[in-house]
């Protein structure tokens, strides 16, 4: 996919913004507050009605306003055009259309604008803890698969359905293990199966993506390996069984905590650096080196195994890794897909002779006094 244009009203510090963008590269420059962030946010609500940035949409709605619109006009790699618009208004909610038609669930909208957002707030997947690395490669396989996207959802309703029976059963003092909660076991090992082959498989394809990425972009010598602690580490053929036992023999647990405490939901996987993690050894340097390497391994499998053109917004990219490294990655990177990067630096454009007469590129520059 490519974005050729962006409408962006009442979102953040824009008030009616217009924005039409270059199909291989685009440099948003402007200082520290002056919205390029936001443009990026603007494109990953279309492209997943989501924002990168909050969980609140109401925190995106201009301060004095109520409600905020974005549209977005896309174009598909066999010229199939896309109209994308996400609604949100503090009263009705958020309402996402697509060809001007609106979207009845969020599923039909997943995959459609495949995306990689990099940005400085992801350094909590190498250095926080699991839950933002679970995220992490959630994203991918559900943007390649949309039977793990459904599985997923599937097995969170499961997860809260269970432990909203487990608070019930200790509220009633039951505390045998019936046949009502074995039951809804059963559905969510049948989720729980399909996730956990699928981060099996997933591990093996991606981790030699990642590894030849990280060894192009990297100085440090040691190899970088991911492995995932699973919560039910066990063969994948034997793994329905195993968690329903599990699920079984720590039901006494569960009751007491009021949670479910094995899963999926609990898998971590772990980045070694050397044979060390490196949430626990790594310098400033090599957590961001591995961050870029993970996103950039992240754009290159989620194009191998879908149809569209991946579109990379790369955000403060040139504060994450040396110069030198970062016009490498945008050169190759914009060469076969829609990038955007911003930056702060508008001496970087004259210093690399990115200027408003090269045709392969296109430089917005934003000011903080703009509304
Ligand atoms: N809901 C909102 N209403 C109005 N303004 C907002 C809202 N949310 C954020 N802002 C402001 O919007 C401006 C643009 O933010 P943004 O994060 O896009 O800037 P940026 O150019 O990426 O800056 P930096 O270089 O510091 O990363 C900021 O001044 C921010 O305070
Ligand atoms: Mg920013």
């Amino acid at each position: 996919m490519v974005v050729r244009n962006l409408k962006l009203v009442n979102f953040r510090n824009y008030l009616t913004a217009n924005f039409t963008f270059h199909p291989q590269l685009n440099l948003i420059v402007g200082e520290n507050g002056s919205g390029k962030t936001t443009i990026l946010e603007g494109l990953q609500i279309l492209a997943l009605s989501k924002s990168f940035r909050s969980n609140v949409d109401a925190d995106i709605v201009n301060h004095d306003e109520s409600y905020y619109q974005v549209f977005g006009e896309f174009e598909g790699n066999n010229d199939s055009n896309v109209t994308l618009n996400v609604n949100f208004s503090k009263n009705d909610g958020k309402k996402v259309f697509i060809n001007k038609y609106p979207l009845k669930r969020r599923i039909d909208m997943v995959g459609k604008v495949p995306t990689v957002i990099l940005s400085p707030d992801n350094q909590n997947i190498t250095g926080g803890g699991p839950s933002g690395r679970r995220d992490f490669f959630n994203r991918i396989l559900s943007q390649i698969d949309l039977e793990y996207f459904t599985q997923l959802i599937e097995y969170r309703a499961r997860l809260l359905q269970r432990n909203s029976i487990l608070a019930a059963y200790r509220l009633k003092r039951k505390m045998k293990y019936d046949t009502y909660v074995e039951t809804q076991d059963e559905l969510l090992a049948k989720a729980a199966d399909y996730l956990q082959k699928s981060r099996y498989k997933f591990l093996e394809d991606f981790n030699p993506v990642f590894q030849s990425n990280f060894e192009q972009i990297s100085h440090v010598k040691k190899p970088v390996t991911l492995k995932m602690q699973f919560s039910v580490n066990t063969d994948s053929e034997d793994f329905r069984e195993t968690f329903l036992r599990k699920l079984r023999d720590r039901f006494a647990k569960d009751l007491e905590f009021g949670r479910t405490t094995c899963g999926p939901h609990l898998d971590n996987l772990v980045i070694l650096l050397g044979d060390k993690e490196i949430r626990q050894v790594g310098s400033q340097g090599e957590h961001k080196v591995v961050l870029v390497a993970l996103k950039m391994a992240e754009g290159q499998f989620i194009q191998s195994r879908q149809p569209e053109s991946v579109i990379f917004l790369l955000d403060d990219l040139f504060a994450l890794l040396d110069e030198r490294h970062c016009l490498k990655i945008v050169n190759e990177i914009s060469r076969k897909n829609q990038t955007f990067v911003t930056t702060t630096d508008a001496n970087l454009l004259n210093k690399y002779g990115f200027d408003e007469s090269n045709s392969e590129m296109k430089i917005i520059h934003l000011s903080v006094a703009r509304s």
